[in-house]
């Protein structure tokens, strides 16, 4: 087939997706009936910045506490904050509730449509392409970082990213097929993920390597173009791990926007709001040092130093909860807070 049309490039990797297409919880088979708006949409919120592979455990125990989209809108927000714990970057579960709850208020199916998904609260351009794509057969041009690098590739874009994403929506947008653009979508996603890697591009198995003009330049590695990203800024600060009796912790419930907002959490010193913490603890103390744990979140890098007070009785905490030490794997806490507790339990150990 001459690869040089861009109706040729949708038929060879869609040719190539029904022959490789992995076989993921939320697909359907190449060409078979569209699967579960419900389940198509939820993998999709999963997926954004976080791997498949990280997801998949989550996507089985989300459908399966919650296997419709009413199920969901009728969950307690604890339970979906604390069931998403873990999976990082939590507005996207609390838009998940924002949307599920609207949905079912709309009667429990989800709009058919870009337009009519994009209006959903919480729900924004990539995901309104991807839903209306592959659970609703609709024409629509998806494009997620794997996504951006192929087509970056494809059609050696010298301009860099992020500023050369209108370019490549635009590129993207010439190559998607009018029929199966949710196969077509998923099919440029897997090749991103299998076979134009961001390890390096294994063109002797790329279905379109023939069309491509990285390729074709020689050093098809050099695409995407990134513009040099600043070092992150590191930030300093101190969580506190009170603990009462042997068998209790105090746990706090983080505000409901900002970072890590609406989780679970030990108290702190105010770092998300503040560059650094105000080292300030909810007791005087005295307080000893369990040393730190390292966290990388999207704008900077946390330093947070866990502090231990351990005592009997203890008044004067404010709001929050002591949480059972036999359970604290169920209180939903956050990676970050995950590891200071792991960081205090060993040092309990040890001494
Ligand atoms: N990443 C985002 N959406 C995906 C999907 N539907 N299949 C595989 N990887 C994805």
């Amino acid at each position: 087939m001459d690869a040089s049309s861009d109706t040729a490039i949708a038929a060879l990797l869609l040719d190539w997706y029904d022959a490789h297409a992995r076989d993921l919880p939320w697909r359907a088979k190449p060409g078979a009936p569209a699967p579960d708006p419900y389940r198509v949409w939820m993998s999709e919120v999963m997926l954004q910045q976080t791997t498949v592979a990280a997801v998949k455990d989550y996507f089985a125990a989300f459908t399966a506490r919650w296997p419709t989209v009413d199920a969901l809108a009728a969950a307690a927000d604890e339970d979906v904050m604390a069931a998403w714990a873990g999976l990082g970057y939590y507005a996207r579960a609390r838009n998940l509730l924002a949307c599920a709850r609207e949905v079912a208020r709309q009667g429990g199916r989800f709009p058919d449509t870009e337009e009519g998904l994009r209006a959903l609260p919480g729900l924004g351009a990539y995901t309104a392409a991807a839903v209306a794509a592959i659970a609703f057969g609709r024409r629509a041009v998806v494009v997620d970082a794997n996504v951006e690098r192929v087509v970056s590739r494809l059609f050696a874009i010298d301009a860099p990213l992020p500023g050369s994403r209108p370019e490549i929506r635009n590129w993207a947008d010439t190559i998607t097929p009018d029929r199966r653009a949710g196969d077509f979508a998923q099919a440029m996603m897997d090749l991103g993920a299998t076979v134009c890697t961001s390890r390096g591009p294994r063109c002797l198995l790329c279905p379109i390597a023939s069309a491509c003009a990285a390729r074709a330049t020689g050093d098809p590695a050099r695409f995407p173009v990134k513009t040099a990203k600043k070092a992150k800024a590191v930030r300093q600060g101190r969580a506190f791990w009170i603990e009462r009796d042997g068998e209790e912790v105090w746990l706090v419930r983080r505000p409901g926007t900002g970072m890590l907002g609406g989780m679970r959490a030990l108290p702190d010193d105010g770092w998300a709001a503040r560059a650094d913490g105000s080292g300030k603890g909810p007791l005087s103390g005295p307080w000893e040092s369990a040393g730190k744990v390292g966290h990388v979140f999207t704008h900077f890098a946390l330093e947070l130093n866990l502090s231990v007070y351990l005592g009997e009785q203890i008044d004067g905490l404010g709001e929050g909860e002591w949480w059972p030490l036999d359970r604290l794997d169920e209180a939903g806490l956050p990676t970050l807070f995950a590891k200071a507790a792991r960081l205090a339990l060993a040092e309990r150990e040890d001494a």
